[in-house]
Formats: structure tokens, C-alpha cells, sequence
């Protein structure tokens, strides 16, 4: 039996359900730690043109490929470029069900500190708490963990199964407006802080004596991460878009607005960090310091109205995360539904299910659990990735969406012809030199050689973005 293919309601659906992909743990957690380590201003500069000249094109292709086929993205792929790059589509496939696998299990510390911080904000914050031993209790008890990202999981198969529009369209049309509302209450808190005037200073002060080389590539190739680039989930959403709506635009919409809450959100945390003396020394060098072990003791003892605000902002991370994994699933799940001729309802639940059993190895990644906490694939000596969190981590952000995004500019700049991307991208509102002469000049060369040297860096220099 074939369904009927589904579509967005309207062109805010499609901008909405797009940019509930790109907002997601990836600006709240990624970019604030990786604006930190790089050392600000001329960073988050670099990032900004990564952005503008990497991100927004690539996304403008993986939309067109999309919207001309009408098809997920392996047969998408396979349409418009070539029997052969169905593998390009099925590699993305691999990469969401990989990428899903340990999102959810971070997505599941939210849910945790959602419920530890009501407590604190009911009974208050315990005096002799020490937030780092905390944080280790919880990803160290195996039981929890599973607990934890079956929920998320659950959440999210819930979305997926009633499709495009009941299901994706409408939770990021309730979620996104109550994200923005929950980011707004927290700047103007964090701007009354007195480090905020430091914290702004140092995300929008370049100081190009600051920035390694390393840091030009690492805001490369988070550009990918945040905007979900490089495994088809631009190319899924895009096949439901309709015709008569502006690729340029719209796609520039959604990179505005996935950018403008990553800076948000790094204000707000460095506001915090700045206004305790002696905290931007103790913030740790992990990903996870910043979002799960400094923040939840400053909201009950530096933000105004923290009580109130820190479990909203734990709502927000749940909230990023679930719009964001609902595009991973939905990339796998429409592949079985296109490619397959398998039910939506049907094809969720199997896709879903299958990338549990991984998620369960990655939600024991950080118990002591043999072999799972062990398991090794990638590195030497300190620098190993250990157990089945760090190694999928390790293998999308390095190696996946790297290569999946330069064949996607590969496809679009070089092997589709250029009356079939010119139809999807000109439609006589905007002067033609400006979407279309400027977006192929920079899918040809500016992007695949951007995304070229990351991975050549990945492959002979060590890099890691993970
Ligand atoms: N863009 C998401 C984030 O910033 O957290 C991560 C992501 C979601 C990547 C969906 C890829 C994807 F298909």
C-alpha cells in the first residue's frame, strides 16, 4: 500500500520544522563550549562567515535536491544527480540512525536536571551539594540512563509517527515560540548580571591574536552540525516543501534564526559564568561542564529569579532536542517509507526501535559497564575515544557529515545541471545575480574547498570536532 506523501501546511511550516532541526543541542551545548575554548570574538567572526558562505549555500542545495524530486534523501539524491549517489543518500541514512543513537542520550540529561532542578526550586538547593559528583552519579547509573533516553525516544517516535504535519509541523509551531520565550526571560535575567558586559565583550570583541588555526576549522564544521547539513535531513524537509515557496529566502530565514539563538544562548551562559569571580577558571575543559555541572548551582545562587528560570531552561534544552531528533528519525523513517513502500506507522516504530538498541550503548557508554565503556575505535592514549558515545560522536562530526556535505555540494555545484538548480532557485522575485550567480559560485568552489580542508585536517592532521 502506498500513503499519500505528505507536505507542510503552509511555508512557515516548512521554516519552522527546519529550524526546530537546526536549534537543538547543537547551540545550546556545542557552540557556547566551542566559543569558550576558542576564545571568543574573532571566533564566533569566523563562524558567522562559515556560516554565511558554507552553511547557507549547502543548505540551499540540500532544500532544492529535496523540493525537485519530491523524495527522502536516498531517492532524492538518485533523481536529480545519478543512479550512483543514492549511496550519497544512504550514507546520510546511516548517519541520522547513528547521530540519533547518542543525541537522545544527552537529550535525557535534560529531562534529569528538569526534574532535579523543580526539586531544588520546591525544597531549595542543598548547601553541601557538589554539582561535577552529581553529574557523574547520574551518567554512571546505568539503569537511569536507559530510563532517561527510552523517554526521549519515546517522545520522539510519538512525533514522527503522525507524520509531517500532525506530527513534525505542529510540535515545532507549539515548541519553537515557547523556546524563544523561555531564551528571551533568560537574557534579559542574564543581562541584569554584572558580568554581562564581559561576557558580551568577549563573544563580540575580535581579537584575531586569539584564534588558532584549529578554530577556523572547528566553526566550519560545527556550521554543519548546527544546521543539520551533510546527511539528507535538508534534503527530507525539503520534499515536502511546496513549490511556489522561495528557497533563498526561506533557508536564510532558518540560518538567521539557528544562529541569533546559539549567540543568545551564549550570552545568557556567560553572563553567568563572568558574574562569579573565580568561575571562568573552574569552568571544565568537557563539553558537558558548562550545560550539566556549572549552571544548575548558579541559577539558585547568582540569576535573578534562577529558581524559576533553571528548570525552564532545562525545558528549553528538552525541547531543542526533540525537535531536532524528530528530523533524525524522520530522515530514516522516510527513507523506509520512500525507498521501501513501508507504512509511516509501521517504518517509525521499526526505524526507532532499531536505533534503541544503539542508544542503549551509548547510554551505558559512561557506566562501567564491560566491553560498552571499553570499546575503542578511534585514537591513542589520551586522546582515545572510549565506549559507544564518543566513537559515534567521534565518527559523524569528523568523517560523516563532512564527506556527506561535500558530495551534496559535489551534486548541486558540478553534476546537476544548471537549468535544474537554476529552476528550483530563481522564481523572478529577488535579481537573479543574487541568489543564483552568488549561491553557484559559492557551492562550487567556496564550499567544497572549505569543506575539503576539513577533511583533509580530519585525516592528516588529527582534528577532532567531535
Ligand atoms: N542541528 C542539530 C543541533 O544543532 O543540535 C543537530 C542535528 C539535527 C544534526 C538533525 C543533523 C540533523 F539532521
Amino acid at each position: 500500500m502506498t500513503e499519500q506523501r505528505g507536505n507542510w501546511t503552509s511555508s512557515m511550516g516548512f521554516v519552522l520544522a527546519a529550524t526546530g532541526s537546526a536549534i537543538g543541542l547543537g547551540n545550546l551545548w556545542k557552540f557556547p563550549f566551542i566559543t569558550w575554548e576558542n576564545n571568543g570574538g574573532a571566533f564566533v567572526l569566523v563562524y558567522l562567515i562559515c556560516i554565511a558562505a558554507v552553511g547557507l549555500p549547502i543548505m540551499m542545495a540540500e532544500v532544492l535536491i529535496g523540493r525537485k524530486s519530491q523524495k527522502s534523501a536516498v531517492g532524492a539524491l538518485k533523481e536529480a544527480v545519478g543512479p550512483a549517489w543514492g549511496l550519497v543518500g544512504g550514507w546520510g541514512v546511516v548517519c541520522g540512525f547513528i547521530l540519533l543513537s547518542y543525541y537522545t542520550v544527552i537529550a535525557g540529561w535534560s529531562l534529569f536536571y528538569f526534574t532535579k532542578t523543580l526539586g531544588w526550586t520546591a525544597t531549595g538547593f542543598p548547601a553541601d551539594l557538589q554539582t561535577g559528583e552529581l553529574f557523574g552519579a547520574q551518567v554512571s547509573n546505568a539503569g537511569l540512563q536507559v530510563m532517561l533516553s527510552l523517554g526521549f525516544t519515546i517522545a520522539t517516535i510519538s512525533v514522527v509517527y503522525f507524520g509531517v504535519q500532525k506530527g513534525i509541523e505542529r510540535i515545532a509551531r507549539i515548541f519553537l515560540p515557547i523556546l524563544f520565550a523561555i531564551l528571551l526571560l533568560l537574557l534579559v535575567s542574564a543581562l541584569g548580571m554584572s558580568g554581562s558586559g564581559e561576557a558580551l565583550a568577549f563573544i563580540f570583541r575580535p581579537d584575531f591574536g586569539r584564534l588558532e588555526p584549529s578554530g577556523l576549522l572547528e566553526a566550519l564544521g560545527h556550521s554543519f552540525f548546527t544546521l543539520s547539513l551533510g546527511m539528507g535531513a535538508m534534503i527530507t524537509f525539503g520534499s515536502y516543501m511546496d513549490r511556489n515557496q522561495s528557497i533563498a529566502k526561506a533557508s536564510a530565514l532558518i540560518v538567521c534564526l539557528d544562529t541569533l539563538i546559539a549567540l543568545v544562548a551564549t550570552v545568557i551562559m556567560f553572563s553567568v559564568i563572568f558574574s562569579v569571580p573565580g568561575m571562568a577558571e573552574q569552568v571544565g575543559s568537557s563539553t558537558v561542564g558548562m550545560l550539566f555541572i556549572s549552571l544548575p548551582a548558579l541559577f539558585y545562587s547568582e540569576v535573578p529569579f534562577g529558581a524559576l528560570l533553571g528548570p525552564l531552561f532545562y525545558v528549553l534544552v528538552a525541547l531543542a532536542a526533540l525537535t531536532s531528533t524528530v528530523s533524525l528519525l524522520e530522515v530514516v523513517t522516510s527513507f523506509l517509507i520512500d525507498e521501501r513502500g513501508i507504512t509511516r506507522h509501521k517504518a517509525t516504530v521499526m526505524s526507532g526501535g532499531a536505533i534503541f538498541v544503539f542508544t542503549i550503548m551509548a547510554a551505558l557508554s559512561f557506566a562501567d559497564v564491560p566491553i560498552l565503556s571499553t570499546m575503542h575505535l578511534f585514537g591513542e592514549g589520551d586522546t582515545a575515544k572510549i565506549g559507544w558515545f564518543s566513537t559515534a560522536d567521534h565518527f559523524v562530526s569528523n568523517w560523516m557529515l563532512p564527506t556527506g556535505g561535500f558530495a551534496i555540494t559535489m551534486a548541486a555545484g558540478w553534476f546537476m545541471t544548471r537549468e535544474a538548480t537554476e529552476g528550483e532557485l530563481v522564481d523572478g522575485t529577488e535579481p537573479r545575480w543574487f541568489h543564483y550567480g552568488a549561491w553557484r559560485f559559492f557551492i562550487r568552489f567556496v564550499a567544497p574547498i572549505a569543506v575539503g580542508a576539513i577533511i583533509v585536517s580530519v585525516m592528516f592532521f588529527n582534528v577532532d570536532f567531535s
